[in-house]
């Protein structure tokens, strides 16, 4: 048996139309699991699962936008009756609203709190939910970052809501270790995706990140896609509770 394989896993991740929630369906589905891809957009979402569907057996889409948070737990009840209980959740999903604290707006506040760290609360309790009914167990892997640990000036939302992820990480960990749901986070650097165009486009800021970064570069979706898996598969039977920097060496050096 390989260890790092999950093979036959039913697999939900959040925010997986593009970037670090697309990278993790894809090496998910390589590493053997089915899949079940949310995002808002169908269209964007049965893109996805076009692709997805060369490597993987099988491949569900599940649109919903999460920011509704009262109405997560009868979305999740129904795709669980009409797909089945996943056993990996992956909390992908996040936005990022730029901007001075004295400038943002409450709404701005909200929209990120509500995204990024109430909807990973209200989806993890309804999964482990399922699970514990069942008597199964699982793994959640939530996408932390590097301002779980470290701040800059314009990200006061974003900040605080992946300081609440890292944290629930740790809560949900040890009240659940005992029903056999691991749970850990996994914080990214800086990567190339959607969630960072204008920064990427920004020379400045783009050289910044490479002579800051001691790997030199910026992440990639591959780059964090292989860490879940390995926290997805029996080779992780014993983490739990964990924040795992996957950051290119960046807070190893100041
Ligand atoms: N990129 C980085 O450098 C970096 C670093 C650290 C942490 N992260 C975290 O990694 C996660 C993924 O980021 P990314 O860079 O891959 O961003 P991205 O490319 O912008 O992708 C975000 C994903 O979230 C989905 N999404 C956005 N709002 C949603 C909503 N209300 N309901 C359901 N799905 C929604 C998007 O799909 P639709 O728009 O189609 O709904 C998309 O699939 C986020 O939690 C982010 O905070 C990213």
């Amino acid at each position: 048996m390989n260890r790092f394989r999950v093979d036959g896993k039913l697999a939900l991740i959040t925010g997986a139309t593009r970037g670090i929630g697309l990278g993790a369906a894809r090496a998910l589905a390589l590493a053997g699991a089915d899949v079940i891809l949310v995002g808002r957009n169908r269209f964007e979402l049965e893109h996805a699962a076009d692709e997805l569907r060369q490597i993987a057996r099988h491949v569900h889409v599940a649109p919903y936008d999460l920011s509704d948070t009262s109405g997560i737990e009868e979305w999740f009840n129904c795709l669980c009756t009409t797909v089945g209980t996943p056993e990996i959740l992956v909390n992908s999903a996040g936005i990022q609203k730029r901007g001075a604290a004295i400038d943002l707006s409450l709404d701005d506040w909200h929209s990120v709190m509500t995204l990024n760290a109430t909807a990973v609360f209200e989806l993890s309790r309804t999964f482990a939910r399922h699970l514990i009914g069942e008597k199964r167990t699982g793994r959640i892997i939530n996408i932390a970052s590097l301002m779980t640990a470290a701040a800059r000036p314009g990200t006061s939302p974003y900040t605080a809501s992946k300081g609440a992820v890292g944290q629930l990480t740790k809560a949900l960990a040890v009240e659940w270790a005992q029903n056999g749901i691991l749970v850990n986070a996994i914080a990214p650097g800086y990567i190339d995706t959607e969630l960072n165009k204008s920064l990427i486009s920004d020379p400045t800021f783009d050289s910044w990140v490479k002579s800051r970064c001691p790997l030199g570069r910026w992440g990639t979706p591959e780059d964090i896609a292989w860490p879940i898996v390995f926290l997805a598969s029996p080779a992780a039977n014993f983490i739990t509770g964990q924040v795992i920097f996957v950051d290119g060496g960046w807070l190893a050096t100041f």
